[in-house]
Parts: structure tokens; sequence; C-alpha cells
């Protein structure tokens, strides 16, 4: 728990001077409470004659250390009330009647700025929390993305930071104000009615078990109803991304069942939490409240305390003040034990390392004019070898083409490039420097990508473009669309440009898509481009259009470029055969057709005789 504290304080230290002027908000207007039990007191002594005048002399002994002008007052008020004889004067009354209202209006003002202040320090914080995660999840490198589900990470980012934020601003409130409450009536009970006072403490502890045993379940129900929340973004999130095949397939009273069974679930944990929460406030009430039914007793029958009236009202009135906050506390401990459960996969999160380092000291990196050297390159996603000492040069300028079956780690190797994942053994370098010494952001802004499958953003067909550097003029975005082969089909469309895709591109055809894509790697502009089946979705009559338009792009830069259909490499100044994460021919297509091995297969395949 301590833990858990340290780390949500450290996310209010930047806006520690509200924290504090809540905090000192929270103070007064718990101060305040037994101001409001003195003037009723007050009020009462005034209004019902009889009571003894010397109660503002003991105030005065009270004050003794008090401000000159507050001692001044309280003089004052004294000789008031002694120079009227059996009633004080009507405006006397009237003063005093209007305390009450006063103590309330300060007690009000004072709470108000409390909750004020310190909500506007929770929101914050959890905002921040909120950003700070988001953000590192987003340096996390691709094997991680890979490990975890799309939906658990938005419910993370969302339900988890919500119930901690729910906590810090609706509970924080109560932190400062409630137990200056409790202790300051107590100051006040314990300097009217010593003797009773202690048996109102000795009652205490008592109230305190159903909090204890009550909080474990709470702890534990709040960390189930977050996983229930997990698993219910996760079925949603497929469905919706995947609702083409859902509804190809009938699946769709088979996604219902499951919502359905993960949602019922949540309704067992929340209703075991829900009676951990609500049964401990009644049942300290109650205990309190036999506590007092025993004190009144004990006053009835057996003490010899002769109690003055207002004084009896004053000590029955501060134990009820006693109560609210009391009830409040224990909220806030069990919203705080809710509040811990839910946010440690959130502080998890964020204690997870990249596997892909950022370098401590970052070298400038110059792709253009520079040869890109494999080295003895081994690399597994898990236990598997996936790529097995990979020895290849790409010459600066040049076109180098990775053929090989499905399967066998051209991707992967492009993955490399990239440094979504770093290798097992061996080094990439460009030019001279090893690509794990350039910062993540330099390395991946000199290459242009078109993976294999294309990705579009639920936004427009210019801003899908100028993704690939933002700032690109509006004539760069039609001389790239013009150049993919894109912009016919784009301003066929009425809205032109400005046309809405859909999510993932759902409103365009997948060879339109994949034009768009290879539109945002020509805005790139970037000295190497990899190009992962970038035309495999198009017509033959397409592919050959846009093929020359990616001829034109190449020139002056180095190009790395995966193919199934061997047509669109077999000018590639250089050819690479992978066979199961191994290369095993390396050539020209006349050399490695003449060599008759796997290219010569499959290039046989394709064009047959
Ligand atoms: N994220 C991943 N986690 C684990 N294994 C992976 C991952 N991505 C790919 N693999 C495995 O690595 C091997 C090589 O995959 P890769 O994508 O590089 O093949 P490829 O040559 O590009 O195939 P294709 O021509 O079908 O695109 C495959 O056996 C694949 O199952
Ligand atoms: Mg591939």
């Amino acid at each position: 728990m301590r833990e858990f504290i340290g780390k949500t304080m450290a996310l209010a230290r930047p806006y520690r001077g509200r924290l504090a002027l809540g905090v000192l908000f929270g103070i007064l207007a718990g101060l305040a409470s037994p101001l409001l039990i003195l003037s009723i007191k007050l009020v009462f002594d005034v209004v019902f004659p009889g009571a003894d005048q010397t109660e503002l002399e003991k105030w005065q002994e009270a004050l003794k250390n008090a401000p000159i002008f507050i001692q001044k007052l309280a003089a004052a008020m004294n000789d008031w009330l002694h120079s009227t004889h059996d009633r004080p004067s009507n405006g006397v009354i009237l003063l005093a009647i209007s305390t009450v209202p006063l103590a309330m209006l300060l007690r009000g003002v004072f709470g108000y700025l409390n909750s004020y202040f310190l909500q506007w320090v929770g929101v914050r914080a959890v905002t921040d929390l909120r950003k700070q995660l988001f953000a590192h999840l987003n340096s996390l490198s691709l094997s991680f993305f890979h490990q975890t589900s799309t939906g658990e990470l938005m419910s993370r980012i969302s339900n988890d930071t919500s119930v901690l934020q729910g906590a810090i601003t609706n509970n924080v409130a109560v932190l400062a104000k409630e137990p200056v409450t409790v202790i300051s009536v107590l100051c006040y009970l314990f300097w009217k009615q010593p003797h009773l006072t202690v048996l109102v403490v000795l009652v205490f502890p008592i109230c305190m078990v159903p909090l204890t045993v009550y909080a474990r379940k709470v702890r534990k129900g709040s960390a189930a109803i977050q996983e229930q929340y997990v698993e219910l973004s996760k079925i949603m999130h497929e469905t919706f991304t995947g609702n083409r095949v859902i509804k190809a397939y009938n699946l769709e009273a088979a996604v219902e069942k499951q919502f359905s069974t993960s949602a019922t679930g949540f309704i067992h944990h929340f209703m075991r939490v829900v009676r951990s929460l609500e049964l401990p406030g009644p049942m300290i009430e109650f205990v309190g409240s036999v506590g007092v039914a025993f004190i009144l007793i004990y006053v009835a029958f057996w003490s010899k305390v002769q109690m003055k009236q207002s004084d009896f009202l004053a000590f029955i009135i501060a134990i009820f003040t006693l109560y609210q906050p009391i009830k409040a506390l224990t909220r806030l401990y069990h919203s705080m034990v809710q509040a811990r459960a839910s946010s440690e996969r959130v502080f998890e999160l964020l204690a997870t390392k990249s596997t892909v380092a950022e370098p401590a000291n970052p070298v400038p990196l110059k792709a253009a004019g520079a040869d890109i050297h494999f080295d003895q390159l081994t690399f597994g996603y898990g236990e598997k070898t996936v790529l097995q000492d990979i020895r290849l040069t790409v010459r600066a300028g040049t076109l180098v083409a990775l053929v090989g079956h499905t399967g066998s780690g051209k991707t992967t190797l492009t993955n490399l490039l990239l440094r979504f994942y770093d290798p097992n053994q061996g080094t990439i370098r460009i030019g001279d420097t090893d690509i794990r010494q350039v910062s993540l952001h330099d390395l991946r802004g000199q290459m242009a990508v078109v993976t294999q499958e294309t990705i579009l953003f639920n936004d427009t067909i210019r801003n899908n473009i100028a993704l690939g550097r933002p700032g690109a003029t509006e004539a760069e975005i039609v001389a790239a669309a013009k150049h993919a082969n894109a912009h016919e089909f784009i301003i066929e469309r009425p809205a032109g440009y400005d046309a809405q895709i859909g999510e993932k591109g759902g409103g365009l055809s997948g060879g339109q898509r994949q034009r768009l894509a290879i539109a945002r790697a020509i805005v790139k502009d970037a000295p190497i481009l990899l190009l992962d089946e970038a035309t495999n979705a198009l017509d033959t009559e397409m592919e050959r259009a846009v093929q020359v338009a990616l001829d034109e792009l190449m020139k002056g830069r180095t190009t790395i470029c995966i193919a199934h259909r061997l047509s669109t490499t077999q000018h590639a100044n250089l050819i690479v055969v992978l066979d199961q994460g191994r290369i095993v021919e390396t050539g020209t297509h006349a050399e490695l057709f003449a060599l008759g091995g796997i290219y010569h297969k499959l290039y046989s395949l394709q064009f047959p005789p």
C-alpha cells in the first residue's frame, strides 16, 4: 500500500502548490466542525437563560494564546453577556444565533475549496498518467504488441486509470478534511467530557474490524472487475475490427455468447465489491450507536456527573459529527484498495522495458549513398530460429530483390533493418554505422516502407498520403498520387482528396489501398526504400503502370524489394533467394536462371517454357 501511495503522490508532484492549498482548506474545514458545535452550544446557552455565564470566561482562558484581537473580541463578548442580567439583550441573542450560519458558511466554503483544489490536482495527475502510459506503450517494440492484445491495452488506458481517477477525485478530498474533523472534535470532547470520551474512544477499534475484513474482498473483487473489462474490450475490439469475417461466417451468435458470458461474470464481481463497500458503513454506524446507547445508559443510571443540558446536547452532536467523517474515511480506505488493485497493471505496464533500446548517445545516420551490410545475422521471434547467418551487402542506389517461399524470412529481414526487432547475433550497418547506435526516429525517418498488409487510418485520403512526411505540400501529395496511379480514382470521388476512407481503408478496394500506401512512400522521399509485396494487389496492367512509377522512384535510392511475382524482380541488380531463413542463392536473374536451383524452379513455375 505504501508503494502505491508513493507512486500516486509522485503523480501529483507537479501540482504540489494546489495540493497544499487543498490540504490547507481541508484542515480549515475540519477545524470548522468543532466551531459549529461550539456555536450551537453558545446559542443554546444564550437562548435558554439560566445557563451560567462563566462559560465565556472559560473560553477566555482557552483563548489565552490566541491572537490579541480574538482575545479582545472574547473579552468584549464576555462583558456584553455579563452586563445583561437574567436574559441577554435581543441584539446579543441575534448575534449569538448568527454564529451558527456563520460557522456553517465557513465550513462550507473551506470544504468547497478543499474539494475543488484536490480534484483539480487529481484529474490532472490521472490525465498525466494516461498520457504517460500511452506514450510509453507507443515506445515499446513490436514484439510487445504481438504478445499483448489491443483490447487489453485500451482497457488499461481507459478503464484502469478511470478507477484511479475516481479514487483520487472522489476521495482525496476526504483525506485532509475528515481526519482533522475527527481529531478536532475528539479534542473538543476530551476538553469537555474526558470520562465519557474515553468510553467513546474505546468503542472505536471495534468499529474498525469490519473495515479490515472487507478491504481484502474489495481488492480481489476490483482486480477481477478490471480483468472482466479487459476481456470485454478484447472481444469488442476483435469483433468490430473483424466484422467482415464475423458476418461472412455467421459468427454473430458465437461472439454474442462470448460477450454475454464475460459481461455476466462482471455482475458477480461487481456485487461482491458492492457488498464489501456498503456493509462496513452501516455496521460501523450500528456499533457506534450501540456505544452511544451504552453511554446514555451510563449517564442516566450510574454517572454522578451532573451535566448541563447544553453540554449534553453538544456532546451528542459531537459524537454524531464524528460519524460522517469516519464513514467517509472507511470509504476512502476501500477506494484506495480498489484503485491499487486496478492500477497495479498500469504501473506494471509503465515499467515494461522496450526490447529495442534507444541508444544513450545516438550518432547521426547518413543513409543516402551508404551501403547496407547484414553481418552474420541470426534471429528468431521466439525459440525457433527464423533467420540464420545472413551475410549480405546491399550497394547504395541498387535494387535488391528478396525472393523465396512463403515463411522463408523475407519480411523478417526488413523488420530487422527497421529495428522492429534486434537480431540475436550479428549486426546491421548502414555505411559504417551500426543501426543500434542510431536513434529509432532517425533510422526510420530515412526509410520509406510499403508493407505487406497496407495500413491506412480512418482519415481523409490526403492525410493518409501526407503521413509519409508531415508538412508535405498539396502539390507534392498530388504528384505522389499521380505517380502511384492513384490520382484518377481519388478525383472520381465527390470529396476527392478530402474523402474519408473508413477504418483501415474499408471504403477502398485492395488495389486502391495499395496505391495510397505507395503514394505515401513516394511522399516520404527517403534514401532507402523497402517494398514488401507492394504491388501484389494490383492487376497485371495496373501493376505494370505502378511498376514504371516505382522504377522511377527507385532511381538513386537503395531499394529492397520483396515479391512473389518474379516479373517485378527480374531487373534487380541482385536477386537474393531465401530458403528457411538462409540465403541459398544470390546473383542476377540470368545467373540464377542458369544455375538451375530454387530460383530456376520458382521462375519456371510462373513462366512455363
Ligand atoms: N511476430 C512473429 N512472431 C513469431 N513468429 C513470427 C512472427 N512473424 C513471423 N514469424 C515467423 O517467422 C517466419 C518468417 O516469417 P516472414 O514473415 O519473415 O516470412 P516471409 O518470407 O515474409 O513470408 P511471406 O512470403 O509469406 O510474406 C515464419 O515461420 C513465421 O511464422
Ligand atoms: Mg512477408
